[in-house]
């Protein structure tokens, strides 16, 4: 194996910055909020940030919807700002890492508004128009993942233009070389500026199929989810190579995909020596309660079935990137639920899921990738309307499952447990008004539980989430299990059981195992350990060997019994 390079060795911070830390009353978080936390980041281990999108946006989709790709929203700061944190980084050994959002742009955006004022204006063709039916409806009845027809009308042009996403976020026309080189030029800006990498959003959508067809309706609104039309059309890979070769090759920076739809079994098309990008994240252990694409009123919320195929889909994507490309390990992002209770039932303690959550996140092969807050067991929010909700994709969700005949209290429960507002509600740094967060009022409310789950209080317990956080990212980084966990292989164990997850992790004669119990009931088990055995983490104290209690995760270091497998 090649020498493992530095994002390999590394933890990657997501900061949604909206919610991080707010530095002028506004209510909102900034650019400079972020600077003044760098050493808070440090640790944990942090490498690298990863910036949810802070460019100039009407933030339609919190700036996912960006009006201008090389300016910064004045809501966060200035490019100076922007600058001094890119410098303030480095000096501390951590890179930022930009957010491309490239499948669309703002409706906003110049490139939009001269391209929907004519037929014949030399950016026409840049965004994807289509003449009505002849009846007038939308050209397909595809729907936009965040709900209602993927297609808006355009009086100026007499057309509609395709969005996947919301109506304010026209969907960029690849198949234009002018329009590709302009999203290069963008991204160069970036590394220009000394960037570390970047966080590639909704790739999958790039490419659209070269006929537009109505699919088979998929819920009484007679429309199908523009996903399983045009995720992954053939041809994709050929724009992203050029991608690859235009903007990231000769550079010391990572990229990391967003890639939903893509599975374990395809990832080697994608990263890799060859593949366009280093890391991709796939979802199919998050995605585990849709079966049929991600409708909140068809989620299965969690059950016990589920564990069983959370061990699949995680033993999957170790093996498929075991030879070629990396993972980044994630369980959290600004689009999830928080994951003390995403693969827990709603009576189990955050405090001691989280725990376990940390355990895989830092002993699985790849780059471990935290989520603000994450690293505090932040937990899920539940507001008493759908009005208290900020997520455009709340919104559109509560409305379809009313649509399939939801009462309201159930489409509001939906919402409780998918909404993509259990992510961003504000970081919790202290026990002090609005958890520290701004002198404002905040653009959402802050958690109730912020008191005892924030970094003050957490910071003085060395019992708390944080505190192990620290522990284990350590343990990743120096000393004895370092290498091990870095570079070993991955082998499960114990594969039939349907409560605990373990594996093996080995790299030069030493191997570490890793037991997690996913059920609040204890259990034995019966795994080998390894030689000379020795505890390196354990989620409570005074762990016994063969032994788990609820929810508990342990790790045991030792020599390898057998020699075998990669990397020995
Ligand atoms: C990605 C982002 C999500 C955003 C969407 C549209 O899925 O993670 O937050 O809403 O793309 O840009």
């Amino acid at each position: 194996m090649k020498d493992l390079q530095w994002w390999q060795k590394t933890v990657v911070y997501q900061v949604y910055p909206k919610s991080f830390l707010d530095t002028t009353g506004s209510g909102q978080g900034d650019i400079p909020g972020i600077t003044r936390k760098l050493d808070y980041l440090k640790t944990l281990g942090v490498g690298a940030i990863w910036l949810t999108p802070v460019y100039s946006s009407p933030m339609v989709d919190n700036g996912y919807d960006i009006a201008d790709y090389t300016a910064i929203d004045p809501s966060y700061g200035t490019m100076a700002d922007m600058e001094e944190l890119i410098a303030a980084a480095k000096k501390r050994d951590i890179r930022i890492v930009m957010d491309l959002v490239y499948n669309h742009t703002s409706d906003k955006h110049a490139w939009f508004i001269e391209s929907k004022s004519s037929r014949d204006n030399s950016k026409a063709d840049w965004y994807i128009w289509r003449d009505a039916k002849p009846d007038g409806s939308a050209p397909t009845n595809w729907r936009s993942i965040f709900g209602g027809s993927a297609w808006t009308w355009c009086e100026e042009r007499q057309q509609y233009y395709l969005h996947t996403f919301a109506a304010a976020q026209p969907d960029l026309n690849w198949e234009n070389p002018a329009v590709r080189q302009a999203l290069y030029a963008a991204a160069n800006f970036w590394l220009d500026k000394g960037v570390g990498g970047f966080r590639i959003d909704a790739i999958v959508y790039i490419k659209k199929p070269a006929v537009f067809a109505d699919g088979e309706p998929d819920s009484s609104d007679g429309m199908v989810n523009v996903h399983s039309m045009i995720a992954n059309t053939p041809g994709i890979l050929d724009f992203l190579q050029e991608f690859r070769r235009e903007v990231f090759d000769g550079h010391d920076i990572f990229t990391v995909a967003e890639a939903n739809g893509v599975g374990p079994e395809e990832l080697k098309d994608w990263v890799g020596e060859q593949g366009a990008f280093d890391m991709l994240f796939e979802f199919s252990h998050v995605n585990l309660e849709f079966p049929d694409g991600e409708i909140w009123c068809r989620g299965t919320g969690w059950k016990p079935e589920l564990i069983p195929e959370l061990k699949r889909s995680l033993t999957a994507s170790q093996l498929a990137t075991a030879e070629n490309g990396w993972y980044p390990v994630f369980f959290e992002n600004h689009d999830q639920l928080r994951c003390v209770r995403h693969f827990f039932p709603d009576d189990a303690d955050p405090q001691v899921t989280a725990k376990a959550i940390a355990t895989l996140l830092f002993t699985l092969r790849g780059t471990p990738f935290i989520y603000e807050g994450q690293e505090l067991g932040m937990d899920n929010v539940a507001w008493g309307s759908i009005a208290d909700y900020d997520d455009i994709s709340s919104q559109g969700q509560y409305e379809l499952a009313l649509a399939e005949g939801r009462s309201e209290s159930d489409a509001l429960r939906l919402v409780h447990r998918y909404s993509r507002d259990n992510a961003r509600t504000p970081m919790q740094w202290t026990r002090g008004r609005q958890a520290g967060f701004t002198e404002g009022q905040p653009w959402l409310p802050v958690h109730e539980d912020y008191a005892r789950c924030c970094v003050e209080s957490e910071a003085e317990d060395e019992d708390s989430v944080l505190s192990f956080y620290r522990r284990i990212s350590r343990l990743r980084r120096e000393g004895a299990a370092a290498q091990v966990l870095q570079q070993g292989s991955y082998e499960e164990v114990l594969t039939e059981r349907e409560d605990v997850y373990a594996f093996r992790r080995r790299w030069g004669g030493q191997e570490v195992l890793t037991v997690v119990n996913f059920t609040g009931k204890e259990t034995v088990y019966a795994a080998e350990l390894p030689e000379e055995a020795r505890v390196i983490i354990e989620t409570q104290p005074d762990s016994k060997r063969g032994k788990l209690r609820p929810y508990e995760a342990v790790c045991y270091l030792g020599r390898t019994a057998r020699k075998e497998g990669q990397g020995q």
